[in-house]
């Protein structure tokens, strides 16, 4: 890879491995190809895929030969600072989020990263640079859990189940958007609070109530569809709610995987980052308020207290600053 003189701060692994494998470093700007842009980092998102990263999960599992230092973080927000000749939708300046898992060239936990042009897009009007930072991933996985995969129509009755975390709680907000009628199971009081406030139908705490139970009052007849994000005893409770030909959906990595029922459709499936999937999910944003939370933001050099604060309960997301 061609390496441009100019250096950046940037958290890299040497090696796949522990907590203790990620280091501050100083390394070259990365140099983008036509179809890329650089991206002037604003906000990383901290994934809770991304200790799986770390640990070499995505280049097993994708049969990648790793390039390290390793830059990890996918996704992210900032500006842009050089577009590729082959890039016409978007321009320096402009303020964009996206996607950039298993690259060569490194992630986002660096103060400039290259992103494939297909993989970004403007931030939705709604939100700030910070916010967008830890939405594209997220995002477009639960647009397409919702939109493509269980193909949630007006009136219909949606769970979303672990609905206070990083997908479930964009989830919940893009089913309202879809006229769904939102049950959503939180964890904990805190997160109960936070997903009525978002504006779901009915708010259970799935880590103390019958969610079965519940799920009946609120659909008697069965739920039509659920988002699943978060797997065990929620999932199985919630797909045994689910009426006759209903459907569930997990994107791949819920753990343990949910188990299918006679007579439900239970699909998995991954968030796909492309220009029809950003523009569906910032115009059902820009459709009206939208919350995308942080619960804490760590610095860049702290990258490893972040990932470790991915075992503790929080709200929403967390994220990296790096201005
Ligand atoms: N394949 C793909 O394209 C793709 C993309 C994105 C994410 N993923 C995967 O999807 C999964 C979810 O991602 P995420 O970013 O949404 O993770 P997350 O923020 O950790 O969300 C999971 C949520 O479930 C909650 N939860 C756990 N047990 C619960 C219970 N009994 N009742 C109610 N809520 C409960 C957790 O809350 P507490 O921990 O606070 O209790 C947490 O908020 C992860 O496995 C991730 O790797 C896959």
């Amino acid at each position: 890879m061609k390496k441009s003189n100019k250096t950046m701060r940037a958290v890299a692994i040497d090696e796949f491995g522990g907590l203790e494998k990620m280091k501050p470093r100083q390394l070259s700007v990365p140099e983008i190809d036509a179809n890329e842009i650089l991206v002037h980092v604003e906000t990383a998102g901290v994934g809770a895929w991304d200790p799986f990263e770390r640990e070499g999960g995505f280049a097993k599992e994708f049969g990648v030969e790793a390039a390290f230092p390793y830059v990890l973080g996918s996704d992210g927000a900032g500006t842009v600072e050089a577009v590729g000749d082959q890039v016409h939708n978007l321009k320096r300046g402009d303020r964009v989020y996206g996607v950039n898992l298993m690259s060569p060239k490194g992630g986002f936990y660096a103060e400039y990263t290259a992103v494939k042009a297909d993989n970004a897009a403007m931030i939705p009007r709604a939100l700030s640079t910070r916010e967008a930072g830890v939405l594209a991933v997220d995002g477009v996985t639960a647009l397409n859990g919702l939109d493509k995969t269980l193909q949630v129509k007006p009136g219909e009755s949606v769970a979303i189940v672990g609905a206070s975390g990083g997908i479930g709680h964009l989830a919940v907000q893009l089913a309202k958007r879809m006229k769904a009628r939102v049950f959503a199971i939180a964890s904990g009081k805190d997160g109960v609070e936070f997903v009525k406030r978002l504006g779901a139908d009915k708010v259970i705490d799935g880590r103390r109530e019958d969610i079965l139970k519940a799920a009946r009052e609120f659909a008697p007849q069965g739920l039509d569809a659920a988002l699943i994000t978060t797997g065990g005893k929620p999932a199985e409770q919630t797909i045994a709610a689910l009426k006759k030909g209903g459907r569930a959906a997990y994107p791949n990595g819920v753990d343990p995987v949910p188990n299918a029922r006679e007579g439900v459709k239970l699909t998995s499936y991954n968030g796909e980052p492309n220009p029809p999937a950003f523009a569906k999910l910032n115009e059902l944003i820009d459709g009206g308020p939208f919350e995308v939370h942080i619960a804490r933001t760590f610095k860049l050099e702290d990258a490893p207290q972040a990932q470790k604060a991915l075992n503790d309960h929080y709200l929403g997301k967390l994220a990296l600053t790096l201005s």
